[in-house]
């Protein structure tokens, strides 16, 4: 009998058909013959397809989980079991246990290091930096991790190259908008069991996967609050239709609120304090910081755990907020993650950006690079011809139009 954790990754795979169309290659070629790839990921089923993929392309991969509330148990045991991958993960690992497993994957002396949210890539510049010299290059999935690095750029602290997946084309416009979207209300759902029609919900943060969260919470019929502090997001916010207003005044009306900016206590205690009474908070960004948790738990009369996934604090006055997951990213923490289609473009872009930065490392600086163009119209292309979509091209004629300046019309 096949285990959950062997059939999640089947089924996975059988609705990857980018990643399967580069698996058939890859096996053929093994681009990553004896490369050593150490890889900090949310490790569920999706994760697993990509780590099998670079696997199967004869890398030795060593993985740990870039959140301790995201691993997928079932589909460890199967990576390592199955398949005979070096894994370290486990829900709800403590915080010890989570650095644990990151050193272990440093342990592994990567050479490509693919990162989420950039806690692999901080080690190697910290407390591991001596094991730096391994490492040829790696790749950001994430916005969070993006930032963090291009702080250390600037800084002149980033030692190694290292790909943004995030901003891939068919990374973000996809898994950042329609990912986000549809995954943080499977999390709020599973967790929650509430209905969303006719709710008032609070989206602070208007990226792009802002915008998808914003848009699925109004597909569900609910009356959608933005907040942000970019005043270009914010118009393109208010004429998406949402209203617009700060946190602090959005709370005081909403039911729920999804933060979503990869920043710090944007929703502070204050905030929560002065919220409607019942408010359901949740976290779709990468770090648990975005909620002032900390200081709820301090100033809070009571707190109790309601559902298996659901904590409520109760004030002085006997106001009640609830808190998904402990504010860890919802959609992984409290559902299935993206879904699987939407993963299989983001890591297509993930393993052919790491076979890209495996034949030119030698050429690369200690910089933050874009994914190749290439990279992205190989992946666009393959995943329109998997769904059978044919699209037209422009003439000839056409080409010299739109290269030339003399002509008009
Ligand atoms: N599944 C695997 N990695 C993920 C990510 N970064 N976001 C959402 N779902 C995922």
């Amino acid at each position: 009998m096949k285990s959950s954790g062997y059939m999640r990754l089947d089924w996975a795979r059988t609705h990857m058909p980018v990643v399967s169309s580069i698996r058939e290659r890859m096996i053929r070629e093994k681009p990553f013959k004896g490369i050593r790839v150490g890889m900090a990921l949310h490790v569920e089923a999706k994760t697993g397809i990509l780590a099998l993929l670079m696997q199967e392309g004869g890398a030795d991969v060593t993985m740990s989980s870039c959140n301790p509330l995201s691993t997928d148990d079932a589909v460890v045991k199967s990576l390592k079991e199955d398949y005979g991958m070096k894994v370290y993960a486990r829900k709800g690992e403590t915080e010890e246990e989570y650095y644990e497993y990151l050193n272990k994957v440093i342990d592994s002396k990567p050479q490509i290091v693919v990162d989420d949210g950039g806690d692999l890539v901080k080690l190697l510049h910290t407390s591991r930096s001596e094991m730096r010299e391994y490492v040829l290059g790696g790749n950001e999935e994430t916005t969070t991790g993006v930032n963090r690095l291009r702080n250390m750029e600037k800084k002149g602290d980033l030692k190694f190259p290292m790909f943004d997946v995030n901003d891939a084309s068919m990374k973000h416009l996809f898994d950042n908008r329609y990912g986000t979207g549809q995954s943080a209300l499977d999390g709020i759902m599973n967790a929650t069991n509430i209905l969303i029609a006719g709710k008032r919900v609070s989206v602070v943060g208007y990226g792009f996967c802002g915008k998808g969260v914003a848009l699925r919470m109004k597909g569900m019929g609910a009356r959608v609050i933005v907040s942000e502090i970019d005043p270009v997001k914010a118009n393109e916010a208010l004429m998406e239709g949402y209203d617009v207003m700060p946190v602090r005044e959005a709370l005081k009306v909403s039911d729920m609120v999804v933060t979503v900016t990869g920043m710090k206590s944007v929703v502070d205690y204050d905030s929560i304090k002065n919220a409607k009474d019942g408010i359901i908070l949740s976290n779709a960004g990468h770090f648990n910081n975005e909620l002032d948790l900390d200081k709820l738990e301090k100033m809070s009369k009571h707190s109790e755990q309601v559902r298996d996934l659901v904590k409520s604090y109760t004030f002085d006055d006997g106001k009640k907020v609830y808190v998904i997951a402990d504010g860890r990213l919802v959609n992984l923490a409290a559902g299935q993650g993206h879904p699987v289609e939407i993963m299989d473009m983001s890591f297509a872009i993930q393993a052919l950006t790491a076979e890209h930065l495996f034949r030119n490392y030698k050429e690369l600086e200690n910089k933050v690079y874009p994914v190749p163009f290439e990279v992205d119209q190989d992946v666009a292309k393959i995943r329109l011809e998997s769904l059978g979509i044919q699209i037209d091209q422009s003439t000839e004629e056409q080409v010299r139009y739109s290269e030339s300046w003399e002509e008009g019309t």
